[in-house]
């Protein structure tokens, strides 16, 4: 799976579809949408505007927590986006009969719906809770994860499990505060880079998996090119310290 992928949340209409074909077309080879997210069927024209072939790129979305008992909602899901499969989906949140959703997702791995399966937002109780019941354990996590709160309660107990991480907001939603941190810029001046590709290479060398968004071109592009350095371990000490343990959701 790639390190890297694009997030399309609250971004509608045609500048969502150009978006995506324009991140696919230049470095992006993951694309993160979600039923809730409201924009499949405009992310779907964006993969197609790219020009890119189906198995070019990685697709991933998030199963609504109403549709949890709806037996189409994979399927209905597979037709907004346009396509006969994706590469990820996952349970958005820990709510409803999620168990009787992820039964549904299990099957849909097995008919070739989804290429991998997985959950967002669950405690470490509620994965053990899947993992007690299921048949195919989940194999993708996505969290929020960034360096004011670097997703320590679920961390240790996914990489034990084999349950990749994936980040939400991993630029803080673009949180001013965290990108004028001090220790972030002080990074950002020694490498030559800008604090999003700091805090965006920090979660890569944590082995997250980050999903930032930008509605503007030239950021799409830098929050790409973070494969050029790397932080030493002081470095990554450094950032680990940020951590306020305050979520921005509860
Ligand atoms: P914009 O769309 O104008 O680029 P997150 O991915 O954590 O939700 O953060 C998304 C927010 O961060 C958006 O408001 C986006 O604004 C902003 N953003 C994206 N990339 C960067 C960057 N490299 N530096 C600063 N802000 C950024």
């Amino acid at each position: 799976i790639p390190q890297l992928g694009f997030g399309t949340i609250q971004q509608f209409d045609k500048q969502i579809e150009d978006n995506v074909a324009f991140a696919l077309n230049n470095g992006y080879e993951l694309i993160d949408t979600a039923n809730r997210y409201g924009n499949e069927v405009e992310v779907g024209k964006g993969l197609k505007l790219s020009g890119l072939k189906r198995e070019d790129y990685f697709l991933e979305t998030k199963l609504g927590p109403t549709l949890y008992e709806n037996d189409q909602a994979i399927d209905d899901t597979l037709k907004r986006l346009g396509v006969d499969y994706v590469d990820v989906m996952i349970l958005h949140h820990p709510v409803n009969n999620y168990i009787y959703a992820y039964k549904m997702l299990e099957k849909a791995y097995k008919e070739g719906k989804i290429k991998a399966i997985g959950l967002s937002n669950f405690r470490v109780e509620q994965i053990q809770e899947i993992l007690d019941q299921c048949e195919i354990p989940p194999m993708i996590m996505q969290v929020e994860c960034h360096p004011y709160y670097p997703a320590e309660h679920v961390y240790d107990f996914c990489k034990e499990h084999h349950i990749q991480l994936q980040s939400w907001y991993p630029l803080g939603h673009g949180n001013k505060e965290l990108l004028e941190n001090e220790t972030i810029v002080s990074l950002a001046k020694k490498y030559n880079k800008n604090a999003g590709q700091i805090i965006l290479r920090w979660i890569y060398q944590e082995g997250v998996i980050s999903l930032p968004k930008s509605t503007n071109e030239e950021r799409m592009k830098g929050n790409i090119d973070i494969f050029d350095f790397e932080l030493n371990e002081e470095e990554m000490k450094a950032m680990q310290a940020l951590d306020t343990n305050k979520p921005s959701h509860n």
